[in-house]
């Protein structure tokens, strides 16, 4: 059984990305998510709509012994499975200004960020490598590449997983793993919702919020066999407020 894991699959860009997967119909789809059952579980009938197979695997991306001990638990349960595609979807905003942020805001966003990075790609960084094939695809922003005031901590976990993708694209790309980075601008998601739509699409030369599904397609891609060739890349999907 061949699989896609998407952290974060349960809402936003993450449950379009899974539906985009199951639509093209090469994974057993792996949705996690951290506290919305029921989200995960709405992501999880879409994607049996496309006819695709897929379940639901809770953690929490920042927490070590939680992913190991889950996802041991999963592959001990499914020996054949094979995780092909992982798509480090899993990520939160804690914005403010850093004259006044606290520890713990700086930690929850890099812990989930880049500790999450860490932690659900090197439990399978060993059986890719001797598996000769992989697609690696990390959620990153328009903040980790351009630095976005109100979000040093974000930028800063963002920017960290880019460069984390550059180097690990190169330790692995002999055996046929690509390691890609997607970073979107303003995106309509639940992240955003909170968010002044009409005062922010002024900056936009689209001149309106991207959506997840335009996302997910650019993540299908990369997915594919098709994007053997892209490695290392950073790839901006932001409507031209930043290139
Ligand atoms: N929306 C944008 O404009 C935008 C722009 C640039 C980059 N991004 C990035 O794109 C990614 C997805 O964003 P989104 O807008 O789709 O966010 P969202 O709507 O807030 O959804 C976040 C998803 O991540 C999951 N999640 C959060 N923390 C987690 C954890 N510790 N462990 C496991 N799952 C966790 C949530 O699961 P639960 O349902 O269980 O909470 C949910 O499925 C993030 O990395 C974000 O930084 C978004």
């Amino acid at each position: 059984m061949k699989c896609a894991l998407v952290t974060g699959g349960s809402r936003g860009i993450g449950s379009a990305v899974c539906q985009k997967l199951a639509e093209d119909k090469n994974y057993h789809i792996l949705i996690n998510y951290q506290g919305n059952q029921e989200a995960a579980e709405n992501t999880l009938e879409k994607v049996k709509e496309f006819g695709a197979t897929g379940e639901i695997i809770k953690f929490n991306v920042a927490d070590a012994e939680d992913v190991k001990n889950s996802l041991t638990a999963w592959q001990d349960a499914n020996p054949d499975a094979v995780v092909e595609v992982i798509v480090n979807n899993a990520g939160i905003t804690r914005d403010g200004l850093f004259m006044w942020m606290s520890h713990e805001d700086w930690n929850n966003v890099i812990n989930t960020s880049l500790n999450g990075f860490f932690n659900v790609t090197s439990f399978f960084m060993q059986k890719m490598l001797r598996n000769k094939y992989g697609r690696i695809i990390n959620m990153v922003s328009v903040s980790g590449v351009k630095g976005t005031a109100g979000q040093t901590n974000y930028s800063a976990a963002k920017g960290a997983v880019v460069a984390a993708t550059k180097a690990l694209a190169q330790e692995v790309a002999k055996r046929n793993i690509t390691v890609n980075a997607v970073a979107p601008g303003f995106i309509r998601t639940d992240m955003t919702g909170d968010l002044d739509e009409k005062e922010l699409v002024k900056l936009i030369p689209a001149n309106r919020f991207g959506e997840a599904q335009e996302v997910a397609d650019l993540v299908g891609f990369l997915a594919s066999k098709k994007a053997g060739y892209i490695t290392g890349e950073i790839i901006n999907i932001n409507g031209g407020i930043y290139s």
